[in-house]
């Protein structure tokens, strides 16, 4: 990978285990890494999976759905069409996923304990490479990611990603430009909304909270990338395999990032305020916020 200082780079950290306490060093290493917008790389890092767990390892497993969605609080599987038994299955994969999610966030990322929360974890088992969907919903276009109907009000999304295919087939992702160059590129054609419209989201529950100046412009950010044809194939942006067996997490509402390729991954969502980071002037919210010149949550 080349190391390039305007594009998102992989960091590497090769040999560590999901619980172990981690040496300090390599945390001011990580911490530093990845609020600066790298990847996070865990080559050998393996999310071990049982012959019981992998009979639901079918794209039919999520019906509809692009993904199968668990949320940690409840210990509840979103998934209409699995069977009582494959709801077991998975309830007890993405627990598992999980906790070690959680272990590794705290060990590595011991400034953040306390701090940061949990978010929903999925299982993603359908092959990305030509599956249909819209401009807003294709992952396979370059963007940043934020939340429709959950605002964030300025936190950071943070991600561990796990690939768990079977067959030793990588997940590809394109990764992009650094945030500081994407807001630049297109801060100037994002606008806050009119408060009727933010008030109006709230009345109708098509928001769970208020969606701040902030969330609206991340939001049109996201679009803006996806729908310019021109900026997903012209911008800086590299290729990188994620193998089989390894292991990811990045801040991906700052990483530009596509996923282009690949079938039977985890996630595990984090959310963190600004005020936990190390230097919160990396943040999204704060990039944004010079930017424009004024608070936007
Ligand atoms: C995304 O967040 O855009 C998709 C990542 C993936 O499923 O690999
Ligand atoms: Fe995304």
């Amino acid at each position: 990978m080349n190391s390039n200082q305007n594009r998102v780079n992989l960091s590497p950290v090769a040999q560590i285990a999901w619980t172990d306490p981690a040496p300090a060093d390599l945390c001011g290493r990580v911490i530093s890494a990845l609020e600066s917008g790298d990847v996070i790389f865990f080559p050998d890092l393996r999310f071990e999976t049982t012959p019981r767990e992998q009979r639901v390892f079918s794209p039919s497993i999520v019906g509809s759905s692009k993904n199968v969605s668990f949320d940690p609080a409840s210990r509840k599987i979103a998934c209409e069409a699995a069977s009582e038994e494959d709801r077991g299955c998975l309830s007890e994969m993405l627990g598992r996923f999980n906790s070690q999610a959680a272990a590794l966030v705290n060990s590595l990322l011991p400034a953040y304990r306390g701090r940061v929360t949990q978010g929903r974890a999925s299982f993603r088992p359908v092959e990305i490479a030509g599956r249909k969907s819209s401009w807003r919903k294709d992952d396979t276009r370059l963007h940043v990611d934020a939340f429709p109907s959950n605002p964030v009000q300025g936190r950071r999304i943070l991600r561990v990603f796990t690939n768990v295919n079977l067959e030793g087939r990588p997940r590809t992702w394109r990764v992009g430009e650094r945030f500081a160059e994407l807001a630049a590129r297109f801060a100037s054609s994002l606008r806050a909304p009119f408060p009727g419209i933010t008030a109006a989201l709230r009345l109708f529950h098509l928001t769970k909270s208020r969606r701040s100046a902030y969330d609206a412009m991340m939001l049109q950010l996201h679009d803006r990338m996806k729908s310019d044809d021109a900026y997903q194939s012209a911008s800086p942006q590299t290729t990188v395999d994620f193998p089989a067996g390894a292991t990811w997490m990045a801040f991906t509402d700052q990483v530009t990032h596509a996923a282009m390729a690949g079938q039977y991954q985890l996630e595990q969502t984090f959310l963190l305020p600004v005020a936990a980071m190390e230097d919160e002037q990396k943040s999204p919210l704060r990039t944004l916020e010079r930017v424009k010149g004024r608070p936007l949550v």
